[in-house]
């Protein structure tokens, strides 16, 4: 087999490539390790930055995004029995789309196949070669028999456990790494949102974040100990505790009901340098993971996809190759960024267990000045809608 572009890995990432590619006349297979049920039961974040909002147009994926997704103009933060609005509309001009990760990826799915694009499902042994030369490949096993893909350039969109990252020798690359001393309880319900809008909230017993999917389905998240377990959180116990995190006026308007799906997520930093190797290209969660707490794992593999469609439209435009050796450094300057952000809003609103007093102190310290100054909503407003491409 031969292509020009071949994406490793199914998730957003790959397909949002695959999608722009095949806008621009460019030829390319997806290579996917799991089914496509698999990818489409996955629970993931659904804020979406203006920027993701106009590739996914981009890419003729935007239509139901625009029907269904809601517009949030700003965010709650609650602290010590408080609450408090950051208003991103009036202090940035901007807001953000909150539409479910699972319809994205749904919705690009169906492009690719209204496109006719070839996507190779539960494949094995997945193996890239010869980047360092002008004639790359991709080997791996479907049905237990050995195939290879021929092409010009290969997409690493395979997320934090594919192949991709390490591909690049380990003595190339760099790796930075933070992980968290606690993971997140996610549980998502088929009842009305609390509040219209997402509330963040960092409480003595720990962080909790309301959210939504639609008008009749919430998700909801608590903090817990790294080594907790799903088993130890029957839905009485979820409720309970959601509620004792929240100021009593959430608390009280709060309605509950069965879980649907219920799970426990660790969270981390981590960037990878360089994010490419030859005509390897890593994008997305294949380069960098962030703690879901700001929201930007999406977002950034979308600003990953935007600078690589646009590097590889213009090597096949004949206008050469200044995008496509700049790209490492283009997309890591708006990556640490954005992992800046998440590791600091993470940092704000969660309890560590070694945080001591002064550690506390400085929270609530930060908490307050964010409540009252407009230099610091304004500060955490940007990040939240999404700095520039
Ligand atoms: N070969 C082929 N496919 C693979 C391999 C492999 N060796 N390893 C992993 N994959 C597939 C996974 O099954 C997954 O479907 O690659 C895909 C990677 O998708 P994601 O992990 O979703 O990463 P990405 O597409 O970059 O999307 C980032 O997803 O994880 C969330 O929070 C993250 O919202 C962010 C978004
Ligand atoms: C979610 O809806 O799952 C969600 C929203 C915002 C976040 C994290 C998760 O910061």
């Amino acid at each position: 087999m031969r292509t020009q572009v071949c994406i490793v890995g199914g998730g957003p990432s790959g397909l949002l490539v695959g999608q722009l590619l095949h806008r621009a006349g460019i030829d390319t297979i997806v290579l996917e390790r799991r089914s496509r049920a698999h990818v489409l039961a996955r629970i993931r974040a659904g804020v979406l930055e203006d920027g993701l909002c106009d590739l996914l147009r981009r890419a003729g994926v935007g239509d139901r995004m625009d029907r269904e997704g809601f517009r949030h103009t700003g965010t709650v933060l609650a602290a010590a029995g408080r609450e408090f609005r950051i208003d991103f509309q009036a202090l940035t001009g901007r807001s953000v789309m909150v539409y479910g990760q699972t319809e994205v990826t749904h919705d690009l799915y169906a492009a690719r196949d209204e496109a006719g694009g070839t996507t190779l499902h539960e494949i094995d042994d997945v193996a890239i070669e010869g980047v360092d030369t002008a004639a790359p490949a991709v080997t791996f096993r479907q049905n237990g028999a050995a195939r290879r893909i021929a092409c010009d350039f290969v997409a690493g969109c395979d997320g934090f456990h594919g192949v991709s990252r390490r591909t690049i020798p380990r003595a190339v690359r760099r790796e930075y790494e933070r992980v968290y001393p606690f993971g997140w309880l996610g549980v998502l319900s088929e009842t009305p949102p609390v509040n219209d809008e997402l509330i963040y909230a960092n409480h003595e017993r720990g962080f909790a974040l309301c959210s939504m999917r639609h008008e009749n389905l919430s998700r909801y998240y608590v903090q817990v100990p790294l080594d907790d377990s799903v088993a130890g959180w029957p839905d009485s116990r979820f409720w309970d505790e959601l509620r004792a995190r929240l100021p009593a006026r959430i608390a009280e308007a709060l309605v509950t009901g069965p879980s649907v799906e219920k799970s426990i997520a660790p969270l981390r930093s981590f960037i990878a340098e360089p994010m490419r190797w030859g005509r390897l290209f890593l994008a997305g969660d294949a380069a960098h993971i962030v703690p879901p707490t700001g929201a930007k794992g999406l977002n950034l593999a979308a600003s990953d996809i935007h600078y690589l469609s646009e590097a590889l439209i213009a090597h096949y435009a004949g206008d050469g190759d200044g995008l496509l050796d700049n790209y490492s450094d283009r997309a890591l300057a708006r990556v640490w960024k954005a992992s800046r952000f998440s590791w600091s809003l993470t940092t704000l609103m969660h309890r560590f267990p070694d945080q001591g007093a002064f550690g506390q102190r400085m929270q609530e310290a930060e908490l307050n000045w964010l409540e009252h100054s407009t230099a610091a909503q304004t500060a955490l407003a940007e990040n939240y809608v999404g700095l520039p491409y």
